[in-house]
């Protein structure tokens, strides 16, 4: 199996981390590969803000909590409830709300991170939380502090640090791929 296909079947969503900061030089080697993604017609509409600030990541999550806790959910009241699961660095994905490659360009964005960061013996996983919560005037003004423009809207993010614990390889759905002749 060459390196590449081992990676990528190698790489899982790490939900526990330390709390050692990884490296400049390979968050911008990470970042690098986000911006190497494909883009519907070329228009690379995606953005990545990348944020280590550990003030500003607690902040996003406190916000992100009362969104939570203001629609009743019990993760909002849960004290040791860390939407980026404590993780040292988080890249955000954003693109403008009407941009027509929102979704497809970001994942392919996204994919890139995760695969570069099995590659680099990191952890990472995708989180969600702010696709649903950014337009909260709590979550945006923290959005605001990452000079995350307000007309854009978040598709998704990664957690990524240096694995605390190993993950699990969850169970696959079989029948799912076909070869047609
Ligand atoms: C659209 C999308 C949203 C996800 N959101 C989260 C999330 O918010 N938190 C989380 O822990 N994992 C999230 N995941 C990761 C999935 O739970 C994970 O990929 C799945 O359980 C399979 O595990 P694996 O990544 O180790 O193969 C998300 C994955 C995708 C594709």
């Amino acid at each position: 199996m060459n390196e590449v296909i081992k990676n990528i079947k190698s790489r899982r969503s790490c939900r526990a981390y330390k709390d050692e900061q990884i490296e400049t030089e390979t968050l911008n080697e990470i970042l690098e590969c986000a911006l190497c993604g494909p883009s519907g017609m070329n228009k690379q509409g995606c953005y990545y803000t990348a944020i280590q600030n550990k003030e500003i990541l607690e902040e996003l999550n406190n916000a992100v909590k009362e969104v939570f806790k203001e629609k009743g959910e019990t993760r909002g009241s849960n004290e040791n409830y860390n939407f980026y699961y404590n993780a040292p660095t988080l890249i955000i994905v954003s693109a403008k709300k009407d941009y027509k490659y929102f979704y497809t360009d970001g994942s392919a964005g996204l994919e890139n991170i995760f695969l570069a960061a099995t590659s680099l013996g990191l952890g990472s996983c995708w989180i969600n939380q702010l696709g649903d919560t950014c337009n909260s005037p709590l979550v945006r003004k923290v959005l605001d502090r990452c000079h995350i423009p307000s007309d854009f809207n978040i598709i998704g993010c990664a957690a990524i640090g240096y694995p605390a614990k190993q993950s699990i390889e969850p169970k696959r759905v079989p029948g799912r791929s076909l070869i047609v002749r």
